[in-house]
């Protein structure tokens, strides 16, 4: 299925979602076309989607605009390289593009292509108002040119001589060219920027322009002579010159929406959202805020800004050649994993690591293990007790705190919101899954089974299960942007009719609670998600292997985690009560514990051979206390105690005063 469908090539217009006059325009920037696509677009691209079909479901109306950057040097060379004239050259490149987004279900209402007349016109449109206002002059100018970068650099921002971004020296030039008053605007940008505090977001990057706007800001040298460039749109004024790249790109933004009469324009302009990453906010930030002010065009809303995705700690680059290819990663993982990672790995605004081994452990702890166990779980026991039929709740019982679920929904939207406004991605699946986590306790301490055994009990069964496919529907909700194609499926399955015209539920349609209906026949379910099985987990050589290495070698470390990650964890001081030894197990011993619960609970340990049962009786002992339970040479285990291992021996953890079993370890 593509689930961008319904909604790509028109606005997402429906008479069913309330606009109250909300419109809201989302770009990415429009890609240079002199390589094929990486995860650094990739990425944008998804962000940018994710914010537009959150967008939808709070029932904005919306319009989402990506495309291509195909004028220039840069492009030039590059299709020199190929053999290639510019046009073909372009054509097929943008084509790659254009061709990748459906494929990463991106939900795009146009593609613009700086090639395209259309645009070309309005670039003159532009060029001329400007002109005509006394803002663009002619001048000769001596300076330094970056040719990487198509643009002249002010001493005081090379590093060491060189290009910051290239490495290489720049070189001297001479030529008369047309300027853009910019130096005219600083005053004005810096107050625009200070009396509207989240005009560009997050803080650092408002507070980098503002550094740099310090400095007195030179005029920006808008043209180049033909005699070195004829790839670009020609000066409506001089016909010797083209314009500078930045001019032409940056005004997709408006020509897109049909500037200066077009439909689109009057609805659109005011709500836009601009999305691109830390590299460009200098053009974005400064030239373009400056030449719309020049134009007599309403300002941008806001400027979003995230940081870089690096590859194995490198700066991910075309020239280092370790670009990841996400039609590679998608065809390996699937669409809705690569976009799950990509959106909880990252925080918006901050760089991030890309492995394969941090795409593969989301993908099986949180969407093969939280998730999809989740699912598969309560829709079998729905099987098992109902036949696949949602039972009814039953209101009185559910007055029991403990049975409902309904307020943790509640504030779990709350928080789901709160972070989606504030293009805090990460923290909005965050939320979702501690709900997930929620639920997975709810099994565990409502105890089904054991409720299903006793006939009198039917109706707090029912009000279990019906609780938890309401549940399980909120989440098909909540995970809509990042995930469509696993929020449809799941709707599917759980029997959920999408409002006419469209495929997701609103923000405001996910509650009220009670919506499943009583009866509604629930397909019994295949894993939403397969885990991925690594070479480490397939053989147990290798896995043996990898301790070895990090047993001799403590330098090396696990891959990072989040506090949030480290959050999950649960440890807890316990006091060893009991200690036995296990037949034909030399290794292990099953201590009882007491974690201040009702019961001691029983954990197998692997250090016999450090401790003999006698010597820990009585001590305390770190227990990792939420581990899912396991099954050790026929003895189940609930929980794990931690130890320190120093050549070939095992020091259990413990905490330095004897403390109430059942305390925290944080
Ligand atoms: N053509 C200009 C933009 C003109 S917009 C009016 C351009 N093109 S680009 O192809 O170089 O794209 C740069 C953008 O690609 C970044 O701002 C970001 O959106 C995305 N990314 C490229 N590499 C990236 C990473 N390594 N990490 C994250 N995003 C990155 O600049």
């Amino acid at each position: 299925m593509n689930s961008s469908e319904s909604v790509r090539g028109k606005v997402s217009k429906n008479s069913q979602i309330s606009t109250n006059g909300n419109t809201v325009f989302f770009t990415t920037p429009i890609y240079y076309v002199n390589a094929k696509p990486h995860l650094g677009h990739a990425y944008t691209t998804i962000t940018v989607d994710v914010a537009a079909r959150y967008s939808r479901m709070c029932g904005r109306e919306t319009y989402f605009l990506t495309g291509t950057d195909e004028h220039g040097d840069k492009i030039v060379e590059a299709a020199e390289r190929q053999n290639k004239s510019p046009k073909v050259y372009t054509d097929e490149i943008s084509a790659l593009f254009k061709n990748l987004w459906p494929k990463l279900n991106i939900s795009n209402n146009d593609f613009i292509r700086t090639t395209n007349p259309a645009h070309i016109k309005i670039v003159e449109n532009l060029l001329t108002r400007i002109y005509e206002s006394g803002d663009i002059y002619f001048s000769e100018y001596e300076g330094i040119y970056c040719f990487g970068c198509e643009r002249f650099y002010q001493e005081r921002e090379l590093v060491d001589g060189k290009c910051p971004d290239h490495g290489t020296e720049p070189k001297k030039i001479k030529e008369a060219n047309y300027f853009f008053s910019m130096s005219k605007y600083q005053d004005w940008l810096i107050d625009h920027i200070k009396q509207n505090p989240d005009f560009i977001r997050p803080e650092r990057y408002r507070n980098e322009i503002l550094s740099f706007l310090k400095e007195p800001l030179e005029d920006l040298c808008i043209s180049r002579p033909k005699s070195r460039l004829t790839w670009g749109i020609t000066l409506p004024f001089d016909s010797n010159y083209v314009t500078y790249v930045w001019f032409d790109a940056l005004t997709n933004y408006i020509s897109a929406l049909g500037f200066p009469d077009g439909e689109l324009f009057s609805k659109f302009w005011s709500g836009t959202q601009h999305f691109v990453a830390k590299d460009i906010i200098k053009p974005h930030g400064i030239y373009w805020p400056t030449m719309l002010k020049a134009a007599g065009i309403e300002i941008y809303q806001h400027l979003n800004v995230h940081g870089f995705w690096n590859v194995s700690g490198s700066k991910m680059s075309k020239s280092v050649g370790n670009v990841t290819d996400p039609v590679a990663v998608t065809d390996a993982y699937g669409v809705d994993q690569f976009r799950y990672f990509l959106m909880r790995e990252m925080v918006f605004g901050l760089d991030a690591n890309f492995t394969e081994d941090a795409i593969v452990h989301r993908i099986n702890s949180d969407l093969a293990n939280d998730l999809g166990n989740v699912f598969s779980r309560v829709l079998a026991m729905n099987h098992r007790y109902f036949n696949g039929e949602i039972p009814a709740t039953d209101t009185e019982i559910e007055k029991n705190k403990s049975l409902s679920l309904k307020e943790s929904a509640v504030d779990t939207i709350e928080l789901f919101k709160r972070a989606m406004d504030n293009n805090e991605f990460h923290k909005g699946l965050i939320a979702v899954w501690d709900f997930i986590g929620v639920l997975n306790r709810y099994v565990d301490s409502t105890v089904p089974w054991v409720v299903a055994k006793d006939e009198n009990r039917r109706n707090e069964l029912a009000t279990i299960i019906y609780n938890l496919m309401e549940s399980l529907r909120v989440v098909s909700s909540l995970i809509y942007p990042v995930m469509p194609e696993t929020s449809f499926k799941m709707q599917q399955i759980l029997g959920i009719k999408p409002s006419e015209g469209r495929e997701f539920k609103t923000i405001n349609e996910i509650m009220p609670w009670y919506q499943s209906v009583a009866g509604t026949k629930v397909e019994k379910t295949s894993a939403l998600f397969p885990r991925v099985e690594t070479d480490k987990q397939d053989s147990k050589g290798k896995q043996d292997c990898n301790k070895d290495e990090q047993n001799s070698n403590p330098a090396v470390l696990k891959p990072e985690i989040t506090i949030e990650d480290f959050a999950k964890i649960d440890l807890r001081v316990g006091t060893v009560i009991s200690a036995e030894k296990i037949k034909k197990a030399d290794k292990l011993l099953k201590l009882k514990v007491d974690l201040g619960e009702k019961e001691p609970r029983q954990i197998i340990a692997g250090i016999a051979k450090s401790y003999a049962p006698e010597d820990i009786v009585g001590k305390q002992v770190i227990v990792v206390a939420n581990l899912k339970s396991a099954v050790l040479m026929g003895e189940s285990s609930q929980g794990m105690v931690l130890a320190a291992s120093s050549e070939n021996q095992l020091f259990l953890a413990t905490a330095q005063a004897l403390v109430v079993p059942g305390s925290k370890v944080k």
